[in-house]
């Protein structure tokens, strides 16, 4: 039986349904031989920015219990030196470029945005979430009528892919779809990091320097899964599922909750070639189920 693995997302098709989630791959690059390109779907870049960013100051990174926590503070080189000096690598590669873009105002989502319209890149992943940014985003990404203006604001701008990510850290995340869906976006992804802290309890010290970040890996699984499952029933355009996954059939959960493509991004910190085992994983249960795409995996799932 032939397999279709491809996912279209607006006026755009992903090879495969695979992704390597923003902040945790770099910029493709770092990864370089680790993983074979070609079971590879879409890096999405860490996120940028329209001037560089240094970031929050160490320690930005801590174990938790099945998970990290981490305070990034959106570190970047910017938007200038990412065309530069990072965009080459990316474009010759048989993978979507997904640039995930974050801001502190809807002005700089835009100029980011327009900078990057016709340099090639396959699509966009609009940062709304990130909870490590004071006066950034974390304000868009809650508020279903900021999300629906700036999702508007950007669909004026590119007619190319256009994916809203959106945060767990909200009463309900299916109503920020919807505003995200209302404002024309092509899919909405889900989970960005959970909200969480951690004190070293002999110090009596935070361990993150920004005291708060956000929690990822294993842990947040279930949060994700739920969120997708949601959030799949809420709106009509793709859902892009991620929070967790380390194995093929973690990535499966989400495609049978709803979700048309995922994303993988603490698992790579710990299995640099994670990203090719779970496609090879999602291949062989399309086979085994008998399912010849992607979408055929929502029916599969039971009701009780
Ligand atoms: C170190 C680190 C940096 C991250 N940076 C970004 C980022 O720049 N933009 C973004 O949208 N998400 C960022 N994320 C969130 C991930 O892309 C992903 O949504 C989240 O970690 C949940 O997936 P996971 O459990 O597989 O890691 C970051 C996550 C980690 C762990």
């Amino acid at each position: 039986m032939d397999i279709d693995v491809t996912v279209k997302i607006g006026k755009g098709v992903l090879p495969t349904p695979t992704g390597a989630a923003s902040g945790t791959f770099g910029y493709g690059d770092e990864f370089a031989g680790l993983y074979d390109p070609s079971k590879l779907g879409a890096v999405y870049t860490k996120a940028i920015s329209l001037f560089p960013r240094e970031g929050n100051p160490p320690p930005r990174l801590t174990e938790t219990p099945s998970g990290i926590l981490n305070a990034i503070g959106l570190a970047n080189v910017g938007v200038e030196a990412f065309i530069e000096k990072k965009l080459e690598f990316l474009l010759k590669q048989s993978f979507a470029t997904v640039v995930n873009i974050a801001g502190s105002s809807p002005d700089e989502y835009v100029r980011t945005l327009c900078r990057l319209s016709d340099s090639g890149v396959w699509g966009f992943e609009i940062n709304l979430s990130c909870p490590n940014v004071k006066h950034g985003c974390l304000a868009f990404g809650t508020d279903p009528h900021h999300v629906e203006n700036l999702t508007a604001l950007l669909r004026k701008e590119t007619d190319k892919p256009l994916i809203i990510k959106l945060t767990p850290n909200v009463t309900d995340i299916g109503t920020i779809a919807e505003a995200a869906e209302a404002g024309g976006a092509d899919a909405v992804s889900l989970i960005n990091t959970l909200l969480g802290m951690a004190i070293d309890v002999k110090t009596a010290r935070f361990k993150l320097a920004n005291r708060t970040g956000g929690l990822s890996g294993p842990a947040v699984k279930p949060v994700g899964v739920a969120a997708v499952y949601n959030v799949s029933r809420r709106v009509k355009i793709p859902v892009i599922g991620m929070g967790g996954i380390m194995c093929a059939d973690d990535a499966v959960e989400y495609l049978l909750a709803g979700a048309k493509a995922v994303q993988i991004g603490t698992g790579n910190f710990i299995t640099p070639g994670l990203c090719d085992s779970v496609y090879d994983g999602i291949v062989d249960y399309m086979k085994e189920k008998n399912l010849s795409k992607i979408d055929d995996f929502a029916s599969l799932l039971q009701d009780a």
